[in-house]
């Protein structure tokens, strides 16, 4: 290779490096505009407001909810998404079950989940949450409360057999406890729904399921303190359509000379 095409060589990879990060999840230009949103999905308002009521579990967002009464009543006694929580033909606990509506009632209902949102191309939602900080000792607790129940995958977001109406677990895939499958509590947590939570220690800021809504949403101060980490991140430069310009003036330069 020569001097002109290397130096256009590098300048491409470093080009599609800078762009990368802006097709990975929302735009990162302003990170405040990641507060306060709903995943767009299938039930989801498009944008997060007080509710008449929202039902039982789900009570706690119900000032501030990205979910309708509907949602949370159907996630409740329904089946949501027509996922089988009793694939291995064993009704799962109530005990573990709350803690998955629980979970649930997060997804649907939290309007906090705006900065740890990457697309996906689904059906049921255009975005997911990736390795959103779960509190350790909320992730414990479900543990707990599961341990025992049955499951023929470590991910339920990929692997069942969708074929007919419901999950069912594929061929060659037998079930086992969720203390055999997963081993321990944050291999659970983090594996169980594809990584949308990352365990993390309840001294760092990390998500409640569940709270007391009398003192307001905790979750509010998690999803500022990482837009506030990602404004530290981004702050220093200038905007990235900005520096894309410049660098391929620069390129052009370095490739004409
Ligand atoms: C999926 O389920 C269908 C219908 O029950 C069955 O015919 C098929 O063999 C299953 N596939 C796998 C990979 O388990
Ligand atoms: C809603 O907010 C009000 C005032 O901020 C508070 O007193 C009340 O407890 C909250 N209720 C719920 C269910 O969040």
């Amino acid at each position: 290779m020569n001097g002109p095409t290397q130096v256009l060589c590098v300048c491409t990879v470093v080009v599609s490096l800078w762009l990368v990060p802006l097709t990975v999840g929302r735009t990162t230009e302003d990170p405040t505009s990641l507060l306060n949103v709903c995943l767009r999905g299938l039930n989801h308002k498009e944008k997060p407001g007080p509710q008449d009521k929202l039902f039982d579990q789900c009570l706690p967002w119900q000032n501030h909810s990205c979910c309708t009464h509907e949602t949370t009543k159907e996630l409740h006694q329904g089946n949501m998404y027509n996922f089988n929580w009793n694939h291995c033909n064993q009704p799962m606990g109530d005990a573990c079950r709350r803690h998955f509506v629980q979970d649930l009632c997060f997804y649907e209902c939290s309007p906090n989940i705006g900065p740890w949102l990457v697309g996906v191309d689904m059906k049921i939602r255009k975005e997911k949450p990736l390795d959103m900080p779960l509190c350790q000792s909320e992730c414990d607790h479900w543990w707990d409360d599961c341990k025992s129940e049955l499951t023929c995958l470590d991910n339920w977001g990929k692997g069942f057999n969708w074929t007919g109406a419901t999950n069912t677990c594929p061929m060659g895939k037998p079930c086992f406890s969720f203390a055999h499958m997963f081993r321990d509590a944050q291999t659970f947590c983090e594996n169980v729904w594809d990584h949308s939570w990352k365990v993390v220690d309840d001294s760092k800021p990390c998500m409640k399921l569940l709270f007391a809504p009398s003192e307001g949403n905790p979750n509010n101060d998690v999803a500022q303190w990482k837009v506030n980490q990602m404004i530290a991140n981004v702050a220093p430069a200038a905007p990235s359509s900005v520096r894309i310009a410049q660098f391929l003036v620069f390129c052009t330069l370095s490739f004409l000379l």
